[in-house]
């Protein structure tokens, strides 16, 4: 699985570098920090939509940090299914 995260500027005023931790987090405490390739990216062309993640190419837009663990893990899921 991969997973990027938009670094832009836009996304990173928005708190992109907080997902990428909350990411990392996610994955520990899953068991799938060594099967997952995390990755940043510049601008997904979705600025005004929320910071940017893509798993496995699919596009997820994070509104709300805090909504973004659970958010995360159900994309995860979905790209594990
Ligand atoms: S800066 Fe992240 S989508 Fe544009």
């Amino acid at each position: 699985m991969t997973i990027e995260i938009c670094i832009g500027s836009s996304c990173y005023v928005k708190g992109s570098d907080k997902v990428v931790l909350l990411v990392k987090e996610i994955l520990v405490k899953r068991g799938l920090d060594a099967k997952v390739e995390l990755k940043g990216s510049f601008c997904m062309n979705a600025c005004t939509q929320g910071i940017g993640v893509k798993i496995n190419g699919k596009m997820i837009r994070l509104l709300d940090l805090d909504l973004a663990e659970k958010q995360l893990n159900f994309a995860i899921d979905e790209a594990m299914a």
